[in-house]
C-alpha cells in the first residue's frame, strides 16, 4: 500500500505548443486537506482533470492510493469523488432524488444508496430539505448538496475544483466547515483548488502555490508565511503618479527593496516595523505625497504569492474579507 493518497510525478501537459503544465510533482498524504492555489490559467484544473483521468498527460505519472492511473484507470477513478467547478444539481429533482441519481451513475444498488442518503443530507445540514426540489435551493444549499454528492460511493479522496467561487462569505464558511467535517469524521483526503488566499489559509493543512504551470512553493500555510522572514509588511497604496516617490521613501526609511504591484508598494521590515512605519508616514507628509492608505500587517499568503510570482492574487480574485489578520490600516482623509 502506498503511503500517499495522491502521488503525481513530473506531470507535463501541452496543448499544441502551449505548455499548460511544466513538470508538476505533488505527493499528498492520506488524511490531508491539500490546496492548489493559483491565479486564472495557473494549471489547477488541468492538474485535476489529469488526476480524474479526464485528460491524458503529455508526460508524467499519476498514482491514486498506489494505483497507477494509466494501468488501472477504473480502479483509480473509483477511489475519487469529484465536485466540479460548476455546480451540477438537477433543479427538477428533490435533494434525495439528486443523490439517488448520482448513486445510480456509480452503479450502486438501491439499498446502498438508501443507506447513504440520510447520512449525506445530515452532513450537508439539509435533512429538512430532503423532499424539496433543488431548484428552490439557495446557491449555498445547492453547493453543499453538490459537495456531499461526491461522497455517495464512499471514495477515499474528494477532489473539488474551486468549491466556493461565487459564494458569499457566510456560505463560504459553511462549505469550509463541511470540508473539515468530511475530512475529520470520514477520514477523506481532500484535494481542492482555490483562488482565495484566506480559503487556503483557513482550510488546508498544506498548499502548493501554482503559477504558469509550475509549483512555485509548497508547505503548510504557516511555513509559507514564515518564508517571508519574521518581519511585518508595510504597504502603501496610492495613485499612479505618486508610486515612484513612495518606493523611494520606503527604500530610504527601511533600507529594504520594496515591491510594486498595481497601485500598492510594499516592503518587509524585520527591525522595529512600527518605528519604520512612523518614519515612512512622516516622510510622506513632509514630501506632501498623496497616498490612499498605509498599512502594517503580519505576512499573509498574498505577500508570499507576490514575492514568488511578482503578481498578487488579491487583484485576480475578489477577497472574502478575511485578510485583515492583525492589519492596521490608516486612511488618508480629504481626498
Ligand atoms: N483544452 C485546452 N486547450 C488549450 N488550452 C487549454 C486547454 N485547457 C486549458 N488550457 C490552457 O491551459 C492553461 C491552464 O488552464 P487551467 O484551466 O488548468 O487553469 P486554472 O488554474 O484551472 O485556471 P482557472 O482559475 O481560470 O480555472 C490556461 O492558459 C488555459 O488557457
Ligand atoms: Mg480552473
Amino acid at each position: 500500500m502506498s503511503e500517499y493518497a495522491i502521488d503525481v510525478e513530473h506531470l507535463a501537459k501541452k496543448f499544441g505548443d502551449f505548455e499548460a503544465l511544466k513538470g508538476v510533482t505533488l505527493r499528498i498524504s492520506k488524511g490531508e486537506i491539500f490546496g492548489l492555489l493559483g491565479p486564472n490559467g495557473a494549471g489547477k484544473s488541468t492538474t485535476i482533470n489529469i488526476l480524474l483521468n479526464l485528460m491524458d498527460p503529455t508526460s508524467g505519472r499519476v498514482f491514486v492510493e498506489g494505483v497507477d492511473m494509466t494501468k488501472e484507470p477504473n480502479k483509480a477513478k473509483g477511489k475519487i469523488g469529484l465536485v466540479t467547478q460548476e455546480t451540477i444539481i438537477e433543479p427538477e429533482l428533490t435533494a434525495e432524488q439528486n443523490l439517488r441519481l448520482f448513486g445510480r451513475l456509480y452503479h450502486m444498488d438501491e439499498k446502498d444508496i438508501d443507506k447513504k442518503i440520510d447520512f449525506l443530507l445530515a452532513l450537508a445540514q439539509l435533512t429538512e430539505f430532503k423532499k424539496v426540489y433543488a431548484g428552490n435551493f439557495s446557491g449555498g444549499m445547492k453547493r453543499r448538496l453538490d459537495t456531499v454528492k461526491g461522497l455517495i460511493h464512499d471514495p477515499e479522496i474528494l477532489i473539488l475544483d474551486e468549491p466556493t467561487t461565487g459564494l458569499d462569505i457566510q456560505n463560504r464558511l459553511r462549505i469550509w466547515e463541511l470540508l473539515k467535517r468530511i475530512n475529520k469524521e470520514r477520514g477523506v483526503t481532500i484535494l481542492m483548488t482555490t483562488q482565495y488566499l484566506e480559503e487556503a489559509d483557513a482550510v488546508c493543512n498544506r498548499i502548493a502555490i501554482m503559477d504558469h504551470g509550475k509549483v512555485v512553493a509548497m508547505g503548510t500555510p504557516s511555513q509559507l508565511k514564515q518564508s517571508m522572514g519574521r518581519g511585518s509588511i508595510i504597504e502603501v497604496s496610492a495613485e499612479k503618479d505618486a508610486l515612484a516617490t513612495i518606493e523611494r521613501i520606503l527604500k530610504k526609511e527601511t533600507g529594504r527593496e520594496p515591491t510594486l504591484q498595481g497601485s500598492r508598494v510594499s516592503v518587509s521590515v524585520e527591525k522595529d516595523p512600527a518605528k519604520a512605519l512612523g518614519r515612512v508616514i512622516t516622510a510622506m507628509e513632509k514630501g506632501r505625497v498623496k497616498f490612499d492608505s498605509v498599512s502594517i500587517h503580519e505576512p499573509t499568503l498574498d505577500d508570499v504569492f507576490l514575492k514568488l510570482t511578482g503578481s498578487s492574487l488579491r487583484d485576480s480574485a475578489e477577497s472574502g474579507g478575511g485578510e485583515s489578520n492583525r492589519m492596521m490600516r490608516i486612511f488618508r482623509g480629504g481626498r
